[in-house]
């Protein structure tokens, strides 16, 4: 096990993954992780859709794209990661979710105040876990727009009453993944 702040400081978002799969009992493991994390009066208002399916996964990555393109269209000239985003989206063949074996998609209980914060936290959680164990990750907060389609959800098998917050994928990362860098935070020390 290494240190936690090591861990923190060299998770990577991964973009490029074996085939292998993560075996299941490193997958509940991460679910345990993500159990631990904290939550508005402890209600713990996490569900988690686990997907190996390719097929699934390809229709979520095709659905994401629908969903995705006409948002970034408005605002491909004023963003350069925008328009490379929105040429990747419209390549044929790509994946949203690049070629990663496995999606967990944490969702939200909706009568819970404060769910989304909770599994934001619930992903950091899972997302740490699995770098200390080798295993690459990356939230595709990209297929958002086409999981907030409720039909949709349903589809995917998301119990009746949750909302999808965390897309999230998993495997076994190809090679290393640069550190994209990290700028200096504005800091008020209020005296
Ligand atoms: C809410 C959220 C949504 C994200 N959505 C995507 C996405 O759709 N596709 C992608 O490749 N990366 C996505 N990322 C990963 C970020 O691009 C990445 O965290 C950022 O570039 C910093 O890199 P690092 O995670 O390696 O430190 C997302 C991250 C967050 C927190």
């Amino acid at each position: 096990m290494k240190d936690i702040v090591e861990i923190i400081k060299t998770r990577r978002s991964v973009r490029e993954y074996k085939e292998d799969q993560i075996p299941d009992e490193d997958i509940k493991f991460l679910i345990d992780c993500a159990r631990f994390a904290p939550s508005g009066f402890n209600m713990q208002p996490w569900s988690f859709l686990v997907i190996k399916n390719k097929d699934v996964m390809r229709k979520i990555s095709e659905q994401g794209k629908k969903s995705m393109i006409p948002l970034l269209e408005p605002v491909k000239n004023t963003s350069k990661k925008a328009a490379d985003f929105l040429v990747y989206l419209k390549t044929k063949g790509t994946d949203m979710f690049y070629n990663a074996p496995l999606l967990i998609i944490i969702l939200a209980n909706k009568s819970a105040m404060t769910a989304d914060w909770d599994c934001a936290m619930a992903a950091q959680n899972m997302m740490l876990a699995a770098h200390s164990k080798g295993i690459g990750s990356c939230w595709i907060g990209g297929v958002q727009p086409a999981l907030m389609d409720e039909k949709f959800l349903k589809e995917l098998g998301a119990p009746e009453g949750y909302k999808a917050i965390a897309p999230l994928i998993f495997g076994y990362p190809k090679g290393k993944t640069e550190a994209p860098g990290r700028a200096e935070p504005e800091v008020k020390w209020l005296k």
